[in-house]
Formats: C-alpha cells, structure tokens, sequence
C-alpha cells in the first residue's frame, strides 16, 4: 500500500480536507493568564497548515468562567477580548490555506488553576486518581471536588453551547468537544468518578447523558452545516490504564449515543500511550474500527501515529479514516510535506515539550529552506 494513503483527501461533514493528517490538540499555555489567545499563537498554529497538515485541532478552550479553566495560562472562549484572539489565530491559519477546528474543554475535577475561584466540580465527589501535572505548574494530589448539582451541570452545557457559537463567529472550521482524558466529559463515562444515583450516573447509558447533552446543545447553538466532533478516550492523564469496564458493548453504547446527538467525527486519543496499546478491546476489535462501523462516520485515531507505518496501516486497513499527531507534529510542524517529500521524520525530544523551547524549534524550521 502506497505511503500516500495518508495524503488523500477527506471529508468531514461540508468540510474538505486535503488529507488525512491532523494536528492532535496539545495545550500549550502561551496565554497572558487572561485567557486570550496571542499573535504568537496565531503564528504558531499557523505554521502547521504551512507544513501540510489538512486538519489543525487546536489545545483544549476553557468554555466559561465558573468551573471549566485547567491550567494556567490556558486560552477561553468565553470573553469578547477572547474571541477576537482566537479570531486572529483563525486568520492567520486560513491565510496559510489550513482548516481549524477549536477544542472545547471542562476540566471538572481535574482543575489544576482556575482564575475565577478554587473549589472544582465533577460528577461525584471522589477524590482524582493521580497527581497534579508538574508541565502546568501543579504539584501533589487533585482537590477533591463538589459533586455538581443539576443546575451546575446545566451551566457546564450552555458554556459548551455558548463557546461553540463564539467558535463559528470566530471563523472556525468546526468544534471538538473534549470527551476524553479524564476531563469533566470523560468523568462522567467513567465507573468510579461518577456515582450518582440520578439520571446522570448508572449504566453505560445513564453515564453517557452528560455527553450527549453537550453535543446536542453544541449542535443546536451552531446549526446543522458546522462540522461538530468529539474525543473520546479509554486513558486518562490521571489514570492511563484505564479502559471501559464493558469493553466493546460499553463502547458501542458511547458511540452511538454521541452520533445520535449529533457529532459528524469521533476522534479516539490515547492519552500517553501509543495507539495499539489502548485501542484494543476486549472482544479483539479496536475503538477506532468500532466507532467506524458503530456509526458511519469519520474517524480519526490518535497515538503515536508519527511513527509512519503505523499511520499507513491504520489508514490502509480501514482503522481510521483520519491520524491526528500530537508529539510528532511539535517536532515536526512540517510531517505531512515530509512525508510527501519521502523526508524521514524528526525525532521527538521530550524537551519540546516545553513551549518556549516548541516555538524556538519551528522558528528555526520556518528559518530553514523550503523543500
Ligand atoms: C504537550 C501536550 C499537551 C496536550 N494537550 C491536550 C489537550 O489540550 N487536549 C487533548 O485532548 N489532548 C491533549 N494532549 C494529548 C494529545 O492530543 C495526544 O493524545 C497524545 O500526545 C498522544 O498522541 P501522540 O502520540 O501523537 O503524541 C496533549 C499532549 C501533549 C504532549
């Protein structure tokens, strides 16, 4: 099978992407700490659309000003000031002939900095597995958060709804909602952070309404026409071994409610691990083919997908009709004209992670010649 089934174009409900290689959403904390997104942002994302990436999913936007911020310096959507930051960033992105979907993102429990207060809220009151993460300043265990009350979950839902409509006033191409990783989404999907005994905790299909109504408020509030997705994940930051208790008919039940409320892709990460680690379930099949024929729609596979066999027979074998890039795209915001070029890729150092040190190394990509 050719190396270029990578470089074939796709679409994504209207949305036509010129191929199949995404940029995997990776917060980078570049704000001012008032959450609006900066003209180095913009030329930051910026720079992947010029190295030929067909879809650019940006780092995880905090959705209102009560309990959703994360981390420090983490950009929002909520303020006018924000908005018009993101609308830069956007901006900047099509000049360079890229498509730019935002990530929507609750932390929940896993709240490690909020500038508008410090208690958190989450599904249950159970203190987070794990520990702070060091990259965004944080240290020692999670607080234990306050079980939300339906009206604060109903306040979480329109911060959704209303972050996604500023999206598409911002220019965006579509809106992932974060389901993934252990955030406030992905608590509710999971067994032993959500123990209500409401509507909202229960079976697979109680635990997955949460969800749903997000995606259905994101829906109404940006019309039928603008792409909607979401990430799932079995891996959390705080807990990577994690996996859904049912296995694959727990997964089916999550696919197909989200599609029903009207998601047009599912995007399955594997939060630090690589893609055949955590994609397996227990039935033998993948998250990835499951969610394909579960429901229809695109899929786009997540987890070391640098590593360019992997991403040829995942894309050749009908895994996944998409391959979203974290840490290879840092190191290399240019893999996909790469990859075209039959360029082997950079290797990743771990020391990019840090976005000081990111922003240093493609400015000297950008310095270099072009191939
Ligand atoms: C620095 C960094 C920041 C990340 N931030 C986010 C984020 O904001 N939202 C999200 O869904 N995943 C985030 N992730 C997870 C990545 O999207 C991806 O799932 C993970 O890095 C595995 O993919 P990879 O092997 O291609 O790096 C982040 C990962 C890294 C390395």
């Amino acid at each position: 099978m050719s190396d270029r089934v990578a470089l074939t174009p796709v679409r994504i409900a209207g949305l036509e992407l010129p191929n199949r290689v995404a940029v995997a959403p990776m917060s980078r904390v570049s704000t001012s700490g008032d959450g609006v997104p900066t003209a180095r942002m913009a030329q930051y994302y910026a720079r992947y659309a010029h190295g030929g990436f067909g879809l650019v999913i940006t780092e995880g936007t905090y959705t209102d000003q009560r309990y959703s911020q994360a981390y420090p310096n983490q950009p929002a959507i909520v303020s006018a000031a924000q908005i018009e930051g993101w609308r830069r960033v956007v901006r900047a992105v099509h000049e360079a002939r890229g498509r730019i979907v935002l990530q929507l993102m609750h932390a929940g429990a896993l709240s490690q900095h909020n500038r508008h207060r410090t208690d958190t809220i989450a599904p249950s009151a159970v203190p987070p597995a794990g520990t702070k993460m060091s990259a965004y300043g944080g240290e020692g265990p999670y607080r234990t958060p306050r079980a939300a009350t339906r009206s604060e979950l109903a306040e979480a839902v329109e911060g959704f709804a209303r972050s996604a409509a500023a999206a598409r006033v911002a220019g965006f191409d579509g809106v992932e909602v974060h389901g993934a990783n252990g955030y406030l989404v992905d608590q509710f999907l999971t067994t032993y952070t959500n123990v209500r005994d409401d509507e909202y905790g229960g079976d697979p299909h109680r635990r997955v309404r949460f969800a749903t109504e997000v995606v259905g408020a994101v829906r109404e509030a940006v019309g039928a026409d603008f792409p909607v997705g979401i990430r799932l994940s079995q891996s959390k930051v705080n807990d990577v071994g994690y996996r859904w208790p049912g296995g694959a008919r727990e997964a089916e039940v999550i696919f197909r409610a989200v599609a029903e409320a009207g998601v047009d892709y599912l995007h399955l990460a594997s939060e630090g691990q690589d893609w055949a680690d955590s994609a397996t379930l227990d039935d033998g099949s993948t998250v990835t083919r499951l969610a394909r024929k579960t429901t229809g729609l695109p899929v786009i596979a997540n987890g070391g997908m640098h590593a360019l066999g992997r991403a040829r027979s995942i894309l050749a074998g009908g895994e996944a009709d998409l391959v979203a890039l974290g840490r290879g795209a840092l190191a290399n915001p240019d893999w996909p004209l790469r990859l075209a070029a039959g360029r082997d890729p950079r290797p990743f150092e771990p020391e990019i992670l840090r976005p000081d040190v990111t922003l240093a190394s493609q400015d000297a990509w950008e310095a270099a010649p072009r191939p």
